[in-house]
């Protein structure tokens, strides 16, 4: 049966990096007959200069009977100073809640032909592979109260709250032992129990649902150590998993391990693997309109999509591989280039997917 495909590049460089991965999605449709029809809708700042929101409901109306949502970015200086509850940011978010993601698959992977461009030491980095399960629609992120609020005395005060239910916590735990299984078996939870409950409780809620995972190896480590280990000696980890925020910061440091942020891809799952795939940079407002950025992450995240949510996983292959050889011809966009290399545009680098594909 055919499979619709929610196209929303947003803002900034998704535009452009959606135009690549789109170019490789048409191949696998008129080339090796996968069988897909894709939709586009506006999120994000675009979406606000057009509608007056950052995620119309023609868009989450697209979504819901999508099969699958593959998302550029979202943001930029224009929209930053708007009220916080139409920022572009709002439209991502409210995706990702409204669609129930919870679970957000950030791997990280250090393709051998990029050490040099890591900026970390190559024997640190090399074969690197991490996948990083990061809750996606609890905590900090969305626990109530929350807001800035004026004292009696005239002083402003912000506020946000850091919020689990247990079967949030425990249904993001079987995620990660689930994928654990498929690689290492190894799970490290990333909390700070130390100091706050509510991932005290978090660690807790980690051990029972352990029990149910004998072959699992699971440990536990504070946010600040993680930080530090992931640039000390990441290759220790298999699985992290995580809360929305650790997560956040979390995978942008396991991201620069890779040689750049523009390389990797995103998969945001609901319970039932339907998911929105996404490169985890973000806009990159100050490189955005140049024909510049990086397609890789996006393409990639096409990969991802064909693999966990369209069972296609020869297809996803075949991406993987087209990467791969553009890669060992020595294309590269600015990003990931050093001297030697040919660099090309983010045209050029889809063209190259696509040819790499065709041939
Ligand atoms: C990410 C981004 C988002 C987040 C922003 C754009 C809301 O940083 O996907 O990591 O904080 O989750
Ligand atoms: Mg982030």
């Amino acid at each position: 049966m055919t499979k619709l495909i929610a196209v929303l590049p947003g803002d900034g460089i998704g535009q452009e990096i959606v135009a690549e991965a789109v170019k490789v999605l048409e191949v696998l449709k008129s080339d090796f007959g996968l069988d897909i029809e894709m939709e586009n809708g506006l999120v994000g700042g675009t979406a606000y200069d057009a509608t007056g929101t950052p995620l119309p409901d023609e868009t989450m109306e697209l979504c819901k009977r999508s099969d699958s949502i593959l998302l550029g970015a979202v943001g930029g200086y224009k929209w930053e100073s708007l009220d916080i509850a139409v920022r572009p940011e709002k439209g991502l978010l409210g995706l990702r809640a409204g669609l129930d993601l919870f679970a957000n698959l950030r791997p990280a992977i250090l393709y051998p032909q990029l050490a040099s461009a890591s900026t970390l030491n190559a024997e640190v980095v090399s074969g690197l592979d991490l996948m990083i399960v990061r809750e996606l629609t609890g905590g900090i992120y969305f626990g109530q109260p929350r807001g800035v609020r004026t004292l009696e005395n005239g002083e402003r005060e912000g506020y946000n709250t850091l919020v689990y239910k247990e079967s949030e916590v425990s249904r993001i735990a079987k995620v990660a032992f689930d994928i654990a299984m498929k690689r290492d078996k190894r799970v490290c939870s990333v909390d700070k129990a130390n100091v706050l409950e509510c991932t005290e409780m978090w660690r807790e809620v980690m051990i029972e649902e352990a029990k149910g995972h004998p072959e699992i190896e699971l440990s536990h480590m504070y946010v600040d150590n993680a930080a530090m280990q992931l640039v000390r000696a990441p290759k220790q980890f298999d699985v992290m998993v995580t809360t929305n925020m650790f997560g956040d910061i979390l995978s942008d440091c396991a991201a620069m391990l890779t040689g750049s942020i523009g390389m990797l891809p995103s998969a945001s799952l609901d319970a039932n693997g339907k998911g929105m795939y996404e490169p985890i940079h973000g806009s990159a407002p100050d490189i955005a309109g140049q024909n510049i950025a990086n397609p890789l992450a996006t393409i990639l995240s096409v990969s991802m999509m064909l693999r966990y949510s369209l069972d296609q996983s020869e297809m996803a292959d075949k991406i993987d591989a087209a990467v791969n050889t553009v890669l060992d011809d020595g294309k590269r966009t600015a990003d990931i280039y050093t001297d030697g290399d040919i660099k090309v545009s983010t045209s050029e680098m889809g063209d190259a997917v696509v040819a790499a594909l065709k041939a």
